[in-house]
């Protein structure tokens, strides 16, 4: 009699315990009825102990109490873990180690170029300079034909300049990937009358093949100034102004003589080297200086263009690539490096 009752008893407790494993919310109440109810065959049992045998009552009772007490104990968990208590269960339970230590949060960061531009960007607007941004896709117009680029110049060519598809005919409206942030210069002055103190940094595009010093998109900020009576003197000290803020006290401004179709006169603009002062390294190749500009004054031709009266304005224009700065600056001798998103290079920035 005795081991009938226990296999029973044993049935009870497996079937129960797997009916609450697969039990969704809704099945709680008819479960607790089905095996803990009052007409539950469990309840029946214990309640028919007093006409079991004495000798086998204890084991019996035992039993049946320890079946309700996991069947009890089980939906209380199951419970708690489909109500979304689940943690409190998984603790309950162990099979969550609460003392494990936390999983630290990797903090991000800015890109040491966004850095770069950013502080750039700053100095100017210490100066009084306005933020300004322009599209990276431009057409023939804006990035070549308004600042005075012939139509033959080297750098329209397909191996200087990426063009969007081509349409037949469309001549100065051909589109392409802006290969310097100059087109700004054309949007800016058409939509407003000077005085105008602008900085535009953004990404430009050149189909180099990619080595230690070239990128196929790398960045620039350009600037300009037009007001009455601009001078290359304003330009100068600017730029003077620009290098102490950005690379230290101390730093000295040489003006060589370039070519840009949109300014002139134009100069390639260097300075002292930010890593020897001038006393000569490796960074500055041994001359003490580094080129990091392009700058010039504001052809009266752009003026034309943009409808003002080049005998009442004048003014000048820089750009500059920030990538290369942080290059001299971080001492890094790969520009792909900034491209590569490889964390363990850019989290030194931080
Ligand atoms: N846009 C020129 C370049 O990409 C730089 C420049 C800007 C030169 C403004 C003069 C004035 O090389």
């Amino acid at each position: 009699m005795s081991g009938k009752v226990l296999d029973e008893l044993e049935k009870i407790r497996k079937q129960a315990l797997a009916d609450i494993e697969r039990a969704s919310e809704r099945d709680f109440d008819d479960i607790r009825v089905k095996y803990l109810g009052r007409k539950s065959r469990l309840t029946e049992i214990l309640k028919t102990l007093k006409d079991i045998p004495s000798e086998i009552k204890p084991k019996v009772g035992k039993t049946a109490n320890d079946v309700r007490k996991d069947i009890e104990n089980s939906l209380n968990k199951r419970s708690s873990i489909i109500t979304g208590n689940s943690m409190a269960a998984k603790i309950e339970t162990g099979s969550e180690d609460i003392t494990k230590p936390g999983r630290t949060a990797r903090l991000g960061s800015k890109h040491v170029i966004t850095q770069t531009i950013e502080e750039i960007v700053e100095i100017f607007v210490g100066l009084g300079y306005r933020m300004v941004e322009t599209g990276e896709v431009e057409t023939d117009y804006y990035n070549f034909t308004a600042l005075n680029t012939p139509e033959d110049h080297p750098a329209r060519t397909l191996q200087a300049t990426f063009y969007l598809e081509e349409r037949a005919g469309c001549g100065d409206e051909r589109t392409l990937l802006r290969t310097q942030t100059s087109p700004a210069q054309i949007r800016v002055m058409e939509n407003s009358k000077p005085p105008l103190y602008v900085i535009v940094p953004g990404k430009v595009y050149r189909p180099d093949v990619p080595d230690p010093t070239h990128s196929p998109m790398f960045h620039q900020v350009e600037g300009f100034a037009v007001d009455k009576e601009i001078t290359f003197g304003d330009l100068k000290g600017t730029l003077e102004a620009f290098c102490e803020k950005m690379f230290g006290a101390g730093r000295k401004v040489r003006f060589r003589p370039h070519f840009f179709p949109f300014t002139e006169p134009s100069a390639e603009v260097d300075v002292s080297c930010i890593v020897c002062g001038g006393k000569g390294c490796r960074v500055c190749s041994h001359t003490g200086w580094l080129e990091i500009l392009g700058a010039g004054i504001i052809d009266p031709n752009v003026f034309e263009v943009v409808g003002y009266d080049p005998e009442e304005v004048s003014g000048f224009a820089f750009g500059m690539a920030p990538d290369r700065i942080a290059m001299l600056k971080y001492g890094i001798t790969d520009i792909r490096m900034f491209f590569e998103n490889d964390v363990r290079f850019l989290e030194q920035f931080k």
